[in-house]
């Protein structure tokens, strides 16, 4: 049994199932990049077979990303394998992952098949997907609460069928961790082939247990794969959270005795990479990546960790990413020490066009904004007017009045297809009046199913992060804009979720 710890990351196909969260192909590209930095061992880039959007994804993921393995989902029939061995055609290192439901529950209610049709459509998945790729993952989903004796003949047929990984899930969320590490360590027991695959862990969060459970999968039951995504992103209560089973393993090699190859410095860079992006804020006490997860509030505690800083800390933050030197650059910052900084930062881009892009929108905010943080730093490169140079909607200005007692107004100048428009409103607020002046011209009717404001960096001086989530049609995209003004923040995010919903060809559909 290998001792080393294979890190599986789902955010871009799990995660991406929580409603709300759906990423375009250039989204899950630029994270795919962050989780390759991160040195994640498996990607799951997407569902191949669900939309062609999500195929396209795959693809230019298995295209553009050469150190980690690239895996499609699929469910267990021909059509779907076949799409997720074309989407990876092109990828150094090819995975399918492919599942059938093996519950009662599931298999009667859910796919109305008996167990013996389930057995057989898992063994000749499988046995396809291996004429495919050499590297395929078999989930029998709702796995934990199957009968374990059929359990054991589904896996053992799909093993001798040749699947390489055997992911063991706990789709609802119910598992305990002993019972869980136990039901892995029984199963690995029972089944006369278990050693010729490697066993892995999928565990769901809804009773707040998905890491524990992860855990006791890796450590009670021998596996030696996690599932896992950043932030914890996912369905309903999401998945296992792929900092906070990283660092427990980092944190506690003496217990875990495992090893990764994941470089921890990149996590922050990841985990605000995906909050922007999908627009699902991190809670400041959320382990490792929260705002407070290294903060010493009270007196006692910083005098502690002053003293000695191991007192109370058990991980150094700058160990995930985050920086001991807080304000980082100014105005007289040239673009060498900000390259420097992005890298420091593991927020690299990918071209120096966008270098330049970030870099002369640096120097804009450090004309309004003296110091700049880390955070401010990070904001700008998942500004997406860096990342796409043609964008249908831009911003140029806004003035807003409002004063007490008085209904606000709002004058907004943006650029539809690079021509200059004005639109005027009055709303319930600075930021409604200035929505509306947008909506004057550009009449999506798209409904605004999101709104959210966030301070990147603490103070009243921090640059306000505003998340806008429409919703079209059935389509549902996330805008953000970052300004220290957050009524412009507010425009920035609106029109950039309108773009988004205007690029209708790289629209990916979440899993139905
Ligand atoms: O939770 C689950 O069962 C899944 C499978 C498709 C692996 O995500
Ligand atoms: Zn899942």
């Amino acid at each position: 049994m290998s001792d080393k710890l294979i890190i599986f990351d789902t955010t871009l196909r799990d995660g991406e199932q929580s409603p709300g969260a759906s990423m375009n192909k250039d989204e899950k590209l630029r994270i795919a990049r962050q989780l390759e930095r991160l040195r994640v061992d498996v990607i799951e880039a997407g569902f191949a077979a669900s939309s062609n959007g999500d195929f396209e994804a795959v693809q230019c993921i298995a295209n553009a990303i050469k150190d980690s393995t690239i895996c499609s989902l699929s469910r267990a029939n021909d059509r779907d394998i076949s799409r997720a061995a074309e989407a990876l055609k092109g990828a150094n290192s090819a995975r399918i992952h492919t599942f059938i439901a093996t519950s009662a529950l599931h298999m009667e209610k859910k796919l109305r098949m008996t167990p013996d049709q389930v057995f057989e459509q898992a063994r000749l998945a499988v046995r396809f997907a291996r004429n495919l790729v050499n590297d395929v993952e078999f989930s029998p989903e709702d796995g934990y609460r199957s009968d374990v004796d059929f359990l054991c003949r589904v896996i053992e047929a799909v093993i001798n069928e040749g699947a390489t990984t055997i992911n063991v899930p706990d789709t609802v969320g119910y598992a305990v961790p002993e019972l869980y590490g136990a039901f892995i360590k029984n199963l690995r027991e029972r089944i006369p082939n278990s050693d010729k695959a490697i066993w892995s862990v999928h565990c769901h969060n809804d009773l707040g247990m998905a890491v524990a459970n992860s855990l006791a999968g890796i450590k009670i039951g021998g596996a030696r794969q996690v599932e896992c995504t950043i932030n914890g992103l996912g369905e309903r209560a999401g998945n296992c959270s792929l900092e906070e089973v990283v660092m427990a393993v980092k944190t506690r090699r003496d217990y875990f005795q495992l090893d990764l190859g994941i470089d921890t410095k990149h996590i922050l860079a990841a985990s605000r990479m995906v909050s922007q992006t999908t627009g699902f804020i991190v809670q400041p006490n959320k382990a490792v990546v929260g705002a407070n997860a290294f903060a010493h509030a009270s007196g006692i505690h910083q005098d502690g960790v002053l003293k000695a800083r191991d007192t109370y800390e058990i991980m150094r933050a700058e160990d995930v990413g985050w920086s001991a030197n807080k304000i980082v650059l100014g105005k007289l910052s040239g673009r060498n020490a900000f390259k420097q900084r992005l890298l420091e930062l593991g927020a690299q881009m990918s071209s120096e066009v966008e270098i330049n892009a970030a870099f002369s929108k640096f120097k804009e905010l450090a004309d309004r904004k003296s110091e700049i943080f880390d955070e401010d730093i990070l904001a700008l490169v998942s500004d997406e007017s860096v990342t796409n140079e043609k964008e249908q909607y831009g911003f140029v200005s806004l003035s807003q009045h409002s004063e007490t007692g008085e209904r606000p107004q709002a004058t907004i100048v943006f650029t539809i297809d690079s021509k200059e428009v004005q639109g005027s409103s009055d709303g319930n607020g600075p930021v409604d009046a200035s929505l509306k002046a947008i909506e004057s011209h550009v009449k999506s009717g798209a409904e605004m199913v999101l709104y959210s404001v966030n301070a990147i960096s603490g103070s009243t001086e921090s640059q306000g992060e505003v998340t806008v989530r429409l919703q079209d049609g059935g389509r549902v995209v996330n805008g953000v804009g970052a300004d220290p003004d957050i009524v412009v923040a507010s425009a920035k995010a609106y029109l950039s979720a309108l773009n988004k919903l205007h690029n209708k060809s790289d629209r990916v559909a979440a899993q139905g």
